[in-house]
């Protein structure tokens, strides 16, 4: 266990949503409110994403993902990996904590195991030395995680679906998405206690039904 995994939170529910480009991310993560909501709304439910879901995260965001912005100077992996861990600290200090402390739900579409998926697995950077500036980050550990995990022909096909693609999606190197994939797959065997694996192949509704049940499973787990 590294010393990221030992960090805990407080009173809220962190719950934190991971796949590949093109998973299903947003409208699973949509649906999770709409449940939590209806079903545990009297904590309040914030919903958010990186990178971005912070006042100065639009900014770094685009920086980010915005393929014309730096008009044609490439972002080493390094540099990026700083950003998204720069946007991941403005978040939790104006958003991530501050909802915590209230007693909420929070429930983030990505967050460390996208740096970890990305940057380790997909650009090549050593994971010890991720998961080293994860901790020096202090960026406490969710208490659950749903990783959303689908074949490669169906999330490039629901991207094609969205016709403009970011930085991300766009990447060149043919082998970085199935890198990615593989450095999740990883992460869920690695701490099975926390990343609940589901499978995302099916339609919207039988998909938003087994991430319901794993949440519930989760409370009832911390309830006993
Ligand atoms: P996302 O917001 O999921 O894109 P979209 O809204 O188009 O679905 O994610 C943006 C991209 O940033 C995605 O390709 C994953 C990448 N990313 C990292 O590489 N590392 C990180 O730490 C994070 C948070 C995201």
């Amino acid at each position: 266990m590294t010393a990221a995994e030992t960090m805990k939170i407080g009173k809220g529910v962190f719950i934190t949503i991971e796949g590949v480009d093109g998973c299903g991310k947003s409208t699973q993560a949509a649906r999770l409110c709409e449940w939590l909501e209806n079903t545990w709304g009297d904590r309040g439910v914030l919903r958010t994403f990186e990178p971005g879901g912070w006042g100065g995260g639009m900014l770094l965001r685009r920086l980010l993902l915005d393929r014309t912005l730096l008009d044609g100077t490439a972002l080493t992996s390094r540099t990026e990996l700083l950003l998204f861990l720069a946007d991941r600290s403005g978040h939790l200090d104006a958003e991530i904590l501050p909802a915590l402390e209230r007693g909420q739900w929070v429930v983030c579409e990505r967050y460390t195991d996208s740096t970890l998926a990305y940057q380790a697995w997909g650009r090549g950077i050593d994971a010890e030395e991720i998961d080293g500036l994860l901790s020096w980050c202090r960026f406490p550990i969710p208490n659950m995680t749903i990783l959303l995990d689908v074949d490669e022909e169906t999330a490039r096909s629901r991207l094609s679906l969205r016709g403009k693609l970011d930085r991300m999606e766009s990447e060149p190197d043919a082998g970085f998405m199935a890198r990615v994939a593989l450095g999740y797959r990883e992460l869920a065997r690695r701490y099975p206690e926390r990343i609940v694996v589901v499978d995302a192949d099916a339609d919207v509704e039988r998909v938003a039904a087994q991430v319901r049940e794993r949440v519930e499973e989760r409370l009832r787990g911390e309830r006993t």
